[in-house]
């Protein structure tokens, strides 16, 4: 993967992309660098790195669609397949932008999609965080379309707010964040772990790492198991965001699927405790109104391919034995019945099925 970065100021997250470029920690090459503002540290750093800079601008090309233009063609001769946009204080032009669908990314050091939009930049943001008296903000790595700060979220991370923080110190600790998750999450697109399936209208499949996307995931759960939790007081029905932060800690992934920034569905995979090529498989769940067209098979295949890159070989998954219509459904899907249990805390057998990771 080659990519464009647009900076226009100090260039700090560049940096992070760069080094974690430099380490091998991310998996791609920096093909170029383009500011808007031709005293930016950005050009600087990219030029210590030896990495191909341009200054592109309104006072280079002072018509707005040359000026989409110019910025296209710099990056497409540089062969750049991800745009990264690192603190860029313009607005990328439709003609990048619909070549590069789904294909730009953006960082904001807020967890939108509050304290987003115009005017919220810099220590605007921080500033409107502390006002507001949340206790919880961190950096959110999105999706770029032609609305501000309205694409669809990639990830998120939590950095808790301090009762004697300042913006500056809100804004150092944020940044420090930034710097990790910028580089980590490109590196995720790069892997699948975080996916658009653009052939699933934009589905975007991603893990969760923040208590309001958790608590969305128990909410799905919830309203999908709806019917059995009458019969079966301690189905998975009431999950709640406990059980999925222990599933987190204890080295699971929690992925939710998103269409139009709603959740509608998801899948956790653990690894078991026993055995160390197994991933267990939990909580798969696609909303009621959205069953039926495939969402429950994009989960299942992006649950099997992030397992497979965590290391694992075999998927395995607990069923309600009397269920033969969801036990159909993962045999229709490559799963055969491997055991059958009865457990002490559930009141129905068990059924595990198990597949080799593809
Ligand atoms: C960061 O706070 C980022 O979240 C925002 O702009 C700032 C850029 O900082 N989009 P730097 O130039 O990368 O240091």
């Amino acid at each position: 993967m080659r990519i464009g970065v647009l900076a226009s100021g100090g260039g700090t997250n560049l940096q992070s992309i760069i080094d974690a470029c430099e380490s091998g920690r991310l998996s791609a090459e920096m093909a170029l660098v383009i500011s808007n503002n031709s005293s930016a540290g950005a050009l600087e750093r990219a030029r210590k790195a030896g990495i191909s800079s341009l200054h592109i601008s309104g006072v280079t090309y002072p018509d707005s669609s040359s000026l989409d233009r110019a910025i296209l063609n710099a990056l497409t001769e540089s062969g750049v397949d991800l745009v990264a946009l690192a603190g860029y204080m313009k607005k990328l032009g439709s003609m990048t932008l619909h070549a590069y669908r789904n294909k730009v990314l953006n960082i904001h050091p807020a967890l939108l999609p509050d304290f987003g939009g115009q005017g919220m930049y810099g220590m605007a943001v921080h500033r409107a965080v502390l006002a507001s008296g949340v206790t919880v903000t961190g950096p959110t790595v999105h999706l770029v379309n032609e609305k501000y700060d309205e694409g669809a979220i990639l990830a998120q991370s939590e950095v808790p707010v301090l009762h004697d923080d300042t913006a500056q110190s809100l804004q150092s600790r944020v940044l420090e964040v930034e710097h990790r998750i910028y580089p980590e999450t490109i590196e995720n697109l790069n892997r699948g772990i975080i996916a658009v399936y653009e052939g699933h209208m934009d589905t975007i499949i991603r893990p969760l790492r923040v208590r309001r996307d958790f608590e969305a995931a128990a909410k799905v759960v919830r309203s999908a198991f709806r019917a059995s939790a009458v019969n079966y007081p301690s189905h998975p029905v009431f999950m709640d965001i406990d059980e999925i932060k222990r599933t987190v800690e204890s080295g699971g992934v929690f992925f939710g699927a998103y269409r139009e920034s709603r959740m509608i569905g998801c899948v956790a995979v653990k690894p078991s405790p026993d055995d160390v090529s197994t991933w267990h498989l939990i909580e798969l769940t696609v909303l009621p109104e959205n069953r039926f067209v495939g969402f429950g098979s994009l989960l299942l295949d992006h649950a099997g391919k992030a397992i497979s890159i965590y290391g694992g070989g075999k998927i395995s998954i607990g069923l309600m034995d009397a269920d033969s219509m969801l036990k159909d459904w993962y045999r229709r899907r490559g799963f055969t019945e491997a055991e059958k249990k009865s457990l002490q805390h559930v009141p129905f057998d068990m059924c595990y099925m198990n597949r080799e990771v593809k």
